[in-house]
């Protein structure tokens, strides 16, 4: 599937990027790219990525470079190929040939950084000692975030495009499952989707049967008829945009009723908040929403006992659903998350301390452009409910008993990518279905 041709060419994309910086911080500005981290010896490297804030204004993903901005202008700092790595790497483009690409006015080698970093907002842990001050460098971010914050139509498409990897992997992971053994087998077969479309994976793929380990990263486990099995997979386009899917799905390809009663529930709580997704809606209250529905659900089911209202109150859903209804998507899975909570909550807001709001990673009214994931879940985690359970705190709240009936229902997540749009919101991930039935057949007859 190729990546769908930009509005405009690149060069103008990251120019407007960068006159648009310099209406909020004329600068000056110097963000590094980051080099590959050798593993035992200078030419066996780590896998690299270039760093997003540079990736944001440079647009491609140049390593041991640098780029100034002042006004709008860009100078690119990097060394052009030396004809020794050009014998074991290939010839790349020239300084000048990719300056000129990117709609730079001046290209420099790397060792020009010192020259160019008097006075620089820099990122914080990019900073060096002659950079701005720090009340500068502050104003600096608070404009990065009003930038990145709001995508551009050539971000939109990348991360579309990204999108559309990422289901076709979802596809792909449903398909093989009838003829995997292993968690493993799945994720080769969904990352190999991600891999023939010339793209990397956002994050390190989570497929596992064990979901209520929310970043569980190993795919050890065999595969049983009765399990359902959690794949978190998100392509990431080569310009570096992202995208960031979850879905759950029976092994056997049959939800069994209690499975599917409380995959309902957290698709309800997936559908009411992306339903309420518009422009001046805050995301909190998304959040809360998820959690009220969940609630609601689990009463339903005699798991909970109460008013959904009172339960969120006390924070009880959070024994089963202990995480943020989602995140921004950008750049990064987690984007600007680099800048600890700068991005994701609005001025003035800090993070609650209470156990139901604590890991809600963004806090804001959403506004046309943002694009966010909605991801609510259920988990048994032994490790929150076992000290729950044992404390007594809950037990007019949770019918613990009920609790054997829902053995097999370890983790269920849903998650989809969702573009904020003037009127509404468009799920940038709706091509692969949510509907038990749908995913049932997906996994018998791809
Ligand atoms: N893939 C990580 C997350 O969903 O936040
Ligand atoms: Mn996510
Ligand atoms: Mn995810």
């Amino acid at each position: 599937m190729p990546l769908q041709t930009p509005l405009l060419p690149l060069a103008q994309v990251l120019q407007q990027r960068r006159d648009r910086l310099a209406q909020l911080y004329p600068g000056p500005v110097l963000l590094w790219s980051g080099q590959p981290t050798p593993r035992n010896f200078p030419a066996n490297t780590y896998p690299f990525r270039a760093n997003s804030h540079f990736l944001y204004f440079a647009g491609v993903p140049l390593a041991k470079a640098a780029i100034h901005l002042e006004g709008g202008r860009a100078t690119l700092l990097m060394d052009n190929t030396s004809p020794e790595a050009a014998l074991w790497h290939g010839a790349t483009p020239s300084r000048d040939t990719i300056a000129a690409a990117i709609g730079a006015i001046a290209a420099y080698p790397y060792s020009s950084v010192d020259d160019y970093l008097d006075g620089a907002a820099t990122l914080p842990n990019q900073a060096r000692s002659a950079g701005a001050p720090a009340a500068a460098v502050a104003n600096f971010l608070e404009a990065l975030v009003a930038l990145r914050l709001y995508h551009d139509d050539y971000a939109l498409e990348q991360i579309k495009a990204a999108a559309a990897v990422s289901v076709a992997a979802h596809r792909a992971g449903m398909a093989a499952t009838p003829g995997a053994t292993t968690e493993a087998q799945v994720r080769a077969a969904m990352e190999g989707v991600i891999m023939a479309q010339g793209m990397t994976c956002a994050y390190n793929s989570i497929v596992t049967v064990h979901g209520e380990v929310l970043h569980n990263e190993q795919y050890h486990h065999g595969l049983a008829p009765g399990d359902l099995l959690l794949a978190d997979v998100g392509a990431e386009a080569p310009s570096g945009w992202a995208s960031d899917i979850t879905r759950t799905w029976p092994v056997s390809g049959r939800f069994t009723p209690a499975q599917r009663d409380v995959y309902a529930v957290v698709l309800a709580a997936h559908d009411a908040c992306i339903e309420a997704a518009q422009p001046g809606v805050e995301y909190r209250d998304l959040h809360l929403l998820a959690c009220r529905t969940l609630a609601t659900g689990l009463v339903d089911l005699g798991l909970l006992k109460g008013h959904a209202e009172d339960l969120v109150a006390r924070d009880v859903h959070a024994l089963f659903f202990p995480h943020g209804v989602g995140h921004l998507l950008g750049l990064d899975v987690h984007d600007m998350e680099d800048l600890g909570d700068l991005a994701g909550y609005a001025p003035g807001r800090q993070r609650s301390d209470r156990f139901g709001l604590k890991f809600l990673r963004l806090d804001r009214p959403l506004a046309a452009n943002m694009v966010v994931t909605i991801e609510p879940g259920f988990y048994q985690v032994p490790a929150i409910l076992g000290p729950a359970r044992q404390s007594g705190q809950y037990d007019d709240a949770v019918n613990w008993g009920r609790l054997a009936d829902f053995q097999s229902v370890r983790g269920i997540r849903i998650e989809d990518d969702v573009q904020i749009t003037p009127t509404g919101s468009t799920v940038l991930t709706a091509a692969l279905p949510t509907r038990p039935e749908a995913v049932e057949d997906l996994v018998h007859s791809p």
